[in-house]
């Protein structure tokens, strides 16, 4: 009988022998998958990655003396404007495509406080302060350039369109600007041409 029982009491020192250490494995994997508290970290696949909310600063940022494809640097400051009007120049054509492409881009994003007309009485007017009229002589004498710059960096209180209206829609809104200040004061064979255009619409329409 203690035979039998030195024999079941060596069985079970065996099968001791045998889990303790497989039970210390698994608790020390317990202990190491529990994430932040503890000091090692077993397999933390994505526990500890950088999270971005949406709008905030891109994950990948920019490498330091590089610049994105298709990106042209501004080389003018906001207080440049004058430096950029004699340098720059409006290249777009002056066609019909372009004119109405300018039209679209004032309308989309220029209306709203210059107003349709460029006045400077869009609908944010007058709980936005209300900007000065585009078809005044200051703004006619101005160069394409300087309606770029203004377009590109801003003046003062309103915002600059660099990240929102490609340099070409900035240049086609140049021309659609000259567009509303001629309209304002039409000349020679202006108002001929108009009023052809709508007898034509009107005819076409009948
Ligand atoms: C959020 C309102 C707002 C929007 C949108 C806006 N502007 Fe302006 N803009 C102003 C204000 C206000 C001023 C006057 C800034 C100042 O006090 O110098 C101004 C000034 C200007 C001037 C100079 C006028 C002058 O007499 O000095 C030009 C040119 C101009 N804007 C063109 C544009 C064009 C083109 C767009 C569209 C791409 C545009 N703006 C969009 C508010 C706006």
């Amino acid at each position: 009988m203690w035979n039998n029982v030195r024999l079941c009491g060596s069985a079970y020192v065996r099968m001791l022998r045998r889990i303790v250490p497989l039970w210390f494995f698994v608790m020390l994997l317990a202990a190491c998958a529990g994430g932040e508290q503890t000091a090692v970290e077993f397999m933390p696949h994505m526990m500890d990655s950088p999270a971005v909310k949406a709008q905030e600063a891109p994950m990948r940022g920019t490498i330091e003396g590089t610049i994105p494809r298709g990106f042209s640097p501004y080389p003018y400051g906001i207080d440049e404007g004058e430096l950029a009007g004699a340098a720059l120049h409006n290249a777009l054509p002056r066609t019909e495509a372009n004119f109405l492409r300018g039209q679209q881009v004032f309308n989309t994003y220029c209306t709203v406080c210059h107003g349709e007309r460029g006045k400077g009485d869009g609908s944010v007017v007058p709980k936005f302060p209300r900007p000065p009229s585009l078809l005044s002589e200051k703004i006619q004498n101005w160069s394409d350039g300087r309606l770029y710059h203004v377009i590109t960096v801003g003046q003062n209180l309103m915002p600059g369109y660099a990240g929102k209206v490609r340099p070409a829609d900035r240049w086609a809104v140049a021309h659609y600007v000259r567009a509303l200040q001629r309209a304002s004061n039409p000349q020679g064979d202006d108002m001929k041409h108009y009023k052809r255009r709508i007898l034509h619409e009107r005819i076409g329409r009948e």
